[in-house]
């Protein structure tokens, strides 16, 4: 099999995606009603930074409007939850997102602050309890992020998730937690690993899929070892070694071991921006009583 055949491109699919997207976008604002989202950055941190610059240039391709809200670190707690209410009940706002972490808060308390309906992080504990008890839908709830970019991309690629073992090799509710529900209602058999997982590699080795969001190189990394052949890797971890930016997996020794593997960059990482812009959509209809 050649490399390519291996390879599942998150970047030329969730530009397909977007075209698509930006129709709807297009169609809805003939309507008069104009996609926006509001991101909220607290503090100066560089990658903070970094994404949410992204995350309003995504928007702005496809006819979503931004809008910008900085706050700078040591606001009080109660101010940063103030400014979200308002969000809440302005109703020209359909999306709210708050990048995380919140420097000196706890990120529970900022969550549980954003209306449902505009969540587009998916990370209320009302639409995570939605996901826990299977009442949502893939492409019309307000679902994760990165999970549901992982779950696009592996649909599209036709990879087999039924009756698979897949191997979640994260715990948190922006990755592992949520994953781990998508994978199961898809039938497969679901084991997550963390950092004090003993003898990771055995249980690694069992994974028909194997994805990995750790991002801690050159302290953890997979190599062909870890794998068994024919495995399905999704690299979510972003680790920066000497300036170049690496994934979790070795990824041309592991290569040969593989079926199918994501690259980094240019695997999940342009389906979680796409999934964002979705989900502010997916917010916009519900606001608008569309869905
Ligand atoms: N920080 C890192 N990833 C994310 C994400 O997906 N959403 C938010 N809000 N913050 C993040």
């Amino acid at each position: 099999m050649q490399v390519r055949d291996k390879v599942m491109d998150g970047k030329s699919l969730a530009e397909r995606l977007k075209s698509s997207l930006r129709e709807e976008v297009l169609s809805l604002r003939r309507k008069g009603i104009v996609p926006t989202l509001a991101v909220i950055l607290v503090g100066r941190d560089p990658s903070s930074i970094k994404y949410v610059e992204s995350k309003k240039k995504d928007c702005s391709e496809i006819g979503i409007k931004s809008i910008d809200i900085r706050i700078p670190e040591g606001t009080p707690k109660r101010e940063i939850l103030e400014r979200i209410k308002e969000l809440n009940s302005e109703e020209k706002v359909h999306g709210i997102l708050v990048q995380l972490p919140v420097p000196g808060v706890d990120e529970k308390d900022v969550i549980r602050e954003i209306s449902p309906d505009k969540d587009v992080d998916g990370l209320s504990p009302y639409n995570m309890g939605k996901l826990m008890i299977g009442d949502y839908s893939l492409r019309e709830s307000l679902i994760p992020c990165t999970p549901k970019g992982v779950m696009i991309l592996l649909k599209e690629y036709g990879v087999e998730i039924k009756g698979k073992h897949a191997v979640v090799i994260n715990r948190s509710n922006l990755v592992g937690k949520p994953l781990q529900k998508l994978l199961l209602d898809e039938d497969a058999t679901v084991t997550i690993c963390h950092s004090k997982t003993v003898n990771i590699e055995e249980i690694t080795r069992m994974g028909d899929i194997v994805v990995s969001a750790v991002g801690r190189r050159p302290k953890f990394h997979i190599g062909s070892e870890m794998l068994k052949d024919g495995v399905v890797a999704v690299d979510i971890g972003m680790s920066f070694l000497e300036g170049k930016l690496m994934g979790d997996f070795d990824f041309e020794e592991v290569l040969e071991k593989v079926s199918k593997i994501t690259p980094m960059p240019g695997g999940v990482g342009p389906m979680t921006r796409y999934s964002l812009l979705e989900n502010t959509v997916i917010a916009t209809k519900i606001n608008e009583g569309i869905i």
